[in-house]
């Protein structure tokens, strides 16, 4: 591996704003000489007064000694001109977003640096190998891509350009991690990893509201209690900023010649029309006004669990779900594969349960004949989740929906019932954030372990998406994503030939 930058080395940050004085930070904390430049007078010079403030703080909480936040402080300095930073042997823009604006920059500084002095850019959007087309030199021009707050977000992707020389993104690497930073390495298309890898995490949200599948409390809850994710869709989006994600959507959607994976919502956009934007203005999908009380999800009210559940065939990845059953006292037995759901199912007396497999479960009723099926969505863990979202055919009587809906409260899950939608949330959502992560590895975006690893630190996933994905089964994700495309019936829900291939060559559970 390439050496890092030498601490010895000065680093430049062009932007003084909120990423540019949380690099500065960063670098200055790991030793470097700092200097910032911001085009907007007086700006640098204020964001280095707040970092000098910042460093006495982490002092103060026992983060740092009171000799190293003196240090830090001291090794950053405001700069006039873009052409002060000529010492740098590493420069990182983080100026506004705009493809010739910054190309301007990178110019500037290109003739003012020495020859081996790297040109990094934290843009989160723009194409690396469009930044550095035309240059003396775009070799040395890459990406350094930072999460907001850099200080604290751990993630960094560093971005390969076309023309990027191999080492100046492997020095990179080694300064990250120098940094203390978790580096991954991505070549330079829309949204890089992680921008492009979520898109389903909101897409899939925004349209199981469109379907009507339940409101954004359910949802968030579902996705939370269920899914294991730290935050729901809606509360994200909220906090990310209507205008920031929806932004990020449509540069996506635009950069991959309106791709119908990345349609961006109607309803979004109407959030961003109205200026709800979320926190920052007060109100999203959600309430912020101060007093503001924060809706409940819709919770199914207690019913009546049956004395005993038979389940046919193999329970799959609903053993530790049954094992909650039998714990909390119903006798559980087993019977043979019924003809009717191979799968394995589980017979509760009057109501069929089944794992979603992306058919709504009124087309598992129009299969089967069977009018009595409810379907449970995915979790990330069975065993743990605190919540399970369900969906009744729209021939399941009540009473059968209610022994369904007993038998899982009796197992410790408080249950969501959904609109009958196909794929449910957090099925819909996992395989969909799969098989877009199998696209990026197919397509040499990053490694498998870059893209899990990447999720997990950029966006604080449960579990990387290619792992999660292999730990649900191939063949299964496909079949999912198969259906959702019969029951949608756009171009969304193509399954990655990636995906395809290792539900071909059983690397997946037997479903
Ligand atoms: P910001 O608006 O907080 O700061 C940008 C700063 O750049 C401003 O202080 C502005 O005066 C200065 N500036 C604008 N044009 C300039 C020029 N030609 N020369 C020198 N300074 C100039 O923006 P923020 O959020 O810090 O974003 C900066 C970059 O980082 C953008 O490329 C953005 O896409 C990227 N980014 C933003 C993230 C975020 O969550 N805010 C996360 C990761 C990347």
């Amino acid at each position: 591996m390439a050496p890092a930058l030498a601490s010895e080395a000065a680093v430049a940050v062009i932007g003084a704003g909120a990423m540019g004085a949380g690099i500065a930070q960063v670098a200055a904390q790991a030793g470097h000489e700092v200097l910032l430049f911001d085009a907007r007078e007086g700006a640098a010079g204020e964001a280095v007064r707040r970092l000098a403030a910042t460093f006495d703080q982490l002092a103060s909480k026992g983060r740092l000694s009171a000799q190293d936040a003196r240090a830090a402080a001291a090794r950053v300095s405001a700069v006039r001109t873009a052409a002060d930073c000529a010492g740098a042997k590493l420069v990182v823009e983080a100026i506004v977003e705009d493809l010739e604006v910054k190309r301007g920059l990178l110019r500037e500084l290109e003739s003012a640096v020495a020859d081996d002095a790297i040109l990094a850019s934290n843009t989160s959007s723009l194409s690396i190998t469009a930044l550095a087309a035309g240059m003396k030199r775009p070799g040395r021009v890459a990406g350094m891509h930072f999460f907001n707050p850099a200080p604290l977000m751990p993630l960094v992707e560093v971005v390969r350009g076309l023309a990027t020389d191999p080492g100046v993104d492997e020095t990179l690497v080694a300064t990250a991690l120098s940094w203390g930073k978790v580096p991954v390495r991505a070549t330079s298309t829309p949204g890089f990893i992680v921008n492009r890898c979520a898109r389903p995490f909101y897409g899939e949200a925004l349209r199981l509201l469109a379907e009507r599948a339940s409101d954004p409390a359910t949802i968030d809850a579902v996705m939370r209690e269920a899914g294991g994710f730290r935050m729901g869709p809606f509360e994200l989006m909220d906090l990310i900023g209507h205008d920031v994600n929806y932004a990020v959507t449509r540069s996506v959607w635009e950069a991959t010649f309106h791709d119908a994976r990345y349609t961006p919502s109607a309803i979004q956009r109407e959030l961003v029309a109205a200026g709800y934007l979320g926190r920052k203005s007060g109100r999203g999908f959600y309430d912020h006004a101060s007093g503001a009380v924060a809706p409940a999800a819709v919770t199914s009210p207690p019913a009546r669990a049956p004395a005993r559940v038979a389940i046919h065939g193999e329970p799959g990845p609903l053993k530790p779900l049954l094992d909650r059953m039998a714990a909390a006292g119903m006798a559980v037995q087993r019977r043979p594969v019924h003809p009717l759901f191979p799968d394995g199912s589980i017979d509760a007396g009057s109501a069929w349960i089944a794992l979603t497999d992306g058919r709504t479960a009124t087309a598992r009723t129009a299969v089967t004949g069977v009018a009595n099926v409810v379907l449970v969505d995915l979790a990330l863990d069975y065993a743990t989740a605190k919540r399970i979202a369900i969906a009744a055919s729209d021939a399941c009587d009540r009473k059968a929906q209610a022994t369904a809906t007993g038998a899982l409260q009796r197992a410790g899950f408080a249950v969501s019932q959904l609109d009958d939608v196909a794929g449910l949330a957090v099925m819909r959502t996992v395989a969909m954030l799969a098989n877009e992560a199998a696209d990026a590895a197919m397509q040499g975006i990053a490694t498998p372990a870059d893209i899990d690893l990447a999720m997990q630190k950029g966006v604080n996933y449960p579990r990387g998406p290619i792992a999660w994905g292999e730990a649900i089964g191939a063949a299964r994700v496909a079949a999912v994503i198969g259906h959702l495309a019969v029951s949608c019936g756009d171009g969304r829900y193509r399954v990655s030939p990636r995906l395809a291939r290792a539900a071909q060559t059983g690397t997946a559970p037997a479903g």
